[in-house]
């Protein structure tokens, strides 16, 4: 099977090396890829934002895989398909279920999914006025794509109001306000070909800059999988009142959603409840859940592209833990230095750096973005995967690099738990 991979991220890299394990998958191209992805596959360069021009790199290949959201809210898989290769990833259409929280907050409310009441505003004056009208906390989400940074969640309502005046003017016309959700979050990827679902392992993101959970969201500063505080029966909960009815929602109206379905769910003392929906797999959880994955990717993916996921065989997992633990450059996420030399000493056992803002320039490897690497590593237990990934962390150099200290640290000393249910 030749397959291409969409996109230039750490996310594209794991997606990349868990196909190149897949005694299937014959050609493997990542385009752009990364200084990272060049080591297990060819690089293909391409604005993947262009429908048009993916379309055409597509021609010959047997599965499309796209990464990012960007391409897919713009539509390069109904281009794709259109040309007749089958792609992993959901239509423009579909896509919407990230690309706008007001869409998904109408897709939920017609599905009966449990979700944070909310107020959609289109200026700064209505913002202000829904949040004077709230107690703290706040939540504000912009109503756009914003890589991870469209959410505040803040107890300051000065800064509630700045954030919706801000994302008004940059992200897009409307920003959805919420009620606060208790609760710890996690993530639930859910592979589906329309009908069908899947879910694949939970894992555990750490969206904030700094340890703690402090300082501002990021795209993600690590993850962890399994998450071993999960209640039993929590994923057969969530794919019966969350995954399956928007799935078949979005089926009655004639926009079935094929790719990864990533539900964000807070489990709340009302239950699991979405935080958001994004229509593609996670980043950085997808680098902790990919390497737990026994069973061959390529195979998956092209069953959701074909419709034949109902045919495929129960997924197998190792029984290990993996920890991803993201390096970022000198000024992120604000204003992320370029252009400094990443250099990646010994590794230990089970670890592996995972590219995402990487470039080779003169054939040596430098930055280009503001998440460099997700230094990640697998073992028996969580304790062993985290101390491998820091190990690892301490085996890479970039000037002014940094990463946090507390990745997974919650869930090793058993600090997590999910609120007593309300009756
Ligand atoms: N882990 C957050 C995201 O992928 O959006």
């Amino acid at each position: 099977m030749k397959v291409l991979v969409l996109g230039p991220g750490a996310r594209e890299h794991a997606l990349s090396l868990a196909l190149s394990r897949d005694p299937a998958v014959t050609q493997l191209t990542c385009a752009p890829g990364n200084a990272g992805t060049v080591e297990v596959a060819e690089a293909r360069p391409v604005n993947t934002l262009d429908p048009d021009a993916v379309a055409a790199l597509a021609a010959g290949f047997d599965l499309v895989v796209i990464g990012p959201e960007g391409p897919l809210v713009a539509g390069v898989a109904d281009a794709v398909r259109a040309v007749g290769v089958p792609v992993f990833g959901p239509s423009g259409e579909a896509a919407q279920l990230e690309g706008s929280k007001t869409f998904a907050k109408e897709i939920m409310a017609a599905a009966g999914v449990p979700t944070a009441a909310s107020d959609t505003c289109t200026s700064a004056d209505q913002a202000v006025a829904v949040l004077t009208a709230r107690t703290p906390p706040y939540v504000v989400k912009a109503d756009g794509l914003a890589a991870g940074k469209g959410v505040l969640v803040t107890r300051d309502l000065l800064e509630a109001e700045n954030f919706a005046r801000d994302a008004l003017a940059t992200v897009g016309s409307q920003v959805v306000i919420e009620e606060y959700t208790d609760g710890p979050e996690v993530s639930l990827f859910v592979l589906t070909d329309g009908t069908t679902a899947v879910p694949l392992l939970p894992a555990q993101d750490h969206k904030r800059l700094l340890d703690g959970d402090e300082g501002p969201n990021t795209g993600g500063m690590g993850a962890y999988a399994p998450v071993s505080w999960l209640p039993a029966g929590t994923v057969d909960t969530v794919m019966a009142t969350v995954v399956q009815p928007v799935i078949d929602e979005m089926r009655r109206r004639g926009t079935p959603f094929r790719g990864l379905l990533y539900a964000g769910l807070f489990l709340s003392s009302r239950g699991p409840s979405v935080c958001e929906f994004n229509c593609r797999f996670g980043d950085p959880e997808t680098q902790v859940v990919l390497p737990l994955l026994e069973t061959p990717l390529a195979g998956l993916l092209l069953a959701c592209a074909n419709g034949t996921l109902a045919d495929q065989e129960p997924l197998v997992w190792s029984s290990g833990a993996a920890v991803t633990v993201v390096v970022a450059a000198e000024g992120y996420p604000a204003d992320p230095v370029s252009g400094d030399a990443v250099v990646v000493g010994e590794l230990p056992e089970g670890v592996s750096v995972l590219h995402a803002g990487t470039r080779l320039e003169d054939g040596v490897v430098v930055t280009s973005g503001g998440r460099v690497l997700s230094v990640t590593a697998t073992g028996r237990s969580l304790v062993e995967a985290r101390t491998r990934a820091y190990e690892g962390v301490a085996a890479v150099t970039i000037r002014g690099g940094f990463s946090r200290s507390d990745i997974a640290a919650k869930a090793v000393r058993g600090e997590i738990s999910v609120p007593k249910q309300e009756d």
